[in-house]
């Protein structure tokens, strides 16, 4: 097994956002995993890589993930996402073009449309109201004529480019949108990673700081082994030019007051927080996947993490990691 970072997370978020602990444990963990320290942006590097591995499979999850850093690194930002992505298509069209590339898109490609769907307001969250979106937001929204923030439009660039792969050459390529991936081993940030980020602010006791829509936003989380699995479905049994919206779905859904009460009945502290009028630019108010495309193109894949498995797993992994931090 292949990896490819360069740890361009720490550079895009400071020293919170580093992930040298997870390349140690790859590398003590799974015995012949091969390590490349190249920038995806490096279009020699990475058509010089594909070409010496002919890779069976590639898993593309490398970004710059936030919009806030976006709008201060728009280079960095679309060079990351829609430059690194064509390098790798490329590469992969020359070297590996049977090989499935599953690419880690976004829901943020819809940009702010599921804002303009009618809501209703509950008492811990906004959902939707109108009943043709009660399972959620499906493939067919369109991903036009919105409000996406540099990062979106990064990412559609890159979300397109996948389709086209896929349908121009006909290469077994897919676009995951997705919503909130998370799971123990995320190294959350204020900008990036709210529920990772969210439950270390519990348990440090740090102040989490919601921005606008009274809390009651909806976010759409899925743990990192229902995302693997998927990747795996796919991989087994790839399609052309494919786009899944994976996440939880409404099972796995939670406001932030919702994720807050959870947070504290894991930890058994309560959440510190405050709250700031202005909501951030662009941000969803309800969103959530309908996982029917998913589960009907792969019956055997389907959600085995629930939200409160997650927030576990997470709160654990946190906990060791902080008292680890605090041995050194
Ligand atoms: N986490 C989420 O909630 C979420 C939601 C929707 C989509 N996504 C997408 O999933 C993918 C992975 O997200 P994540 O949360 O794991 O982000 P992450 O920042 O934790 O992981 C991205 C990795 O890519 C590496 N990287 C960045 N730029 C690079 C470059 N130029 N060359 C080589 N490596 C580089 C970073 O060091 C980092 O380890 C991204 O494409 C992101 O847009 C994530």
């Amino acid at each position: 097994m292949t990896g490819v970072d360069n740890n361009q997370r720490a550079v895009f978020f400071g020293p919170e956002g580093d992930t040298s602990w997870s390349l140690r444990r790859l590398s003590q963990g799974i015995p012949d995993y091969q390590h490349h320290d190249i920038d995806i942006r490096d279009r020699g590097g990475i058509l010089r890589l594909i070409e010496a591995e002919r890779p069976a499979v590639i898993v593309h999850t490398a970004a710059q993930p936030s919009h806030d850093r976006a709008a201060a690194i728009p280079f960095d930002d679309f060079d990351t996402n829609a430059t690194g992505t064509l390098n790798l298509l490329e590469a992969a069209r020359r070297w590996a073009p049977e090989a499935p590339f599953i690419h880690m898109s976004t829901n943020k490609v819809y940009g702010d449309r599921p804002n303009q769907l009618a809501l209703v307001e509950n008492e811990t969250r906004w959902d939707f109201a109108d009943p043709e979106y009660q399972r959620g937001i499906p493939e067919t929204l369109s991903i036009d004529q919105s409000l996406h923030s540099l990062f979106g439009a990064s990412k559609v660039a890159s979300d397109v480019m996948v389709q086209e792969y896929g349908r121009y050459f006909g290469m077994p390529t897919c676009a995951l949108r997705g919503g909130c991936l998370t799971g123990p081993n995320h190294s959350g940030v204020e900008l990036h990673g709210f529920l990772s980020y969210l439950i270390r602010c519990n348990l440090t006791g740090k102040e989490y700081t919601v921005f606008g829509y009274k809390a009651k936003q909806v976010r759409d989380n899925i743990h990192s082994e229902d995302v693997a699995r998927f990747m795996l479905a796919f991989a087994r049994n790839p399609r052309c030019g494919e786009v899944y919206n994976l996440g939880g779905g409404r099972d796995n859904s939670c406001s932030m007051l919702e994720a807050f009460a959870l947070a504290a009945e894991v930890s058994g502290r309560q959440q510190v927080w405050t709250y700031k009028e202005k909501n951030r630019t662009g941000d969803h108010i309800c969103y959530y996947s309908d996982l029917s495309k998913m589960k009907a193109h792969y019956p055997d894949w389907s959600i085995t993490k629930s939200l409160k498995q997650t927030v576990l797993e997470i709160a654990e992994s946190w906990s060791s990691r902080l008292h680890a931090a605090q041995g050194q």
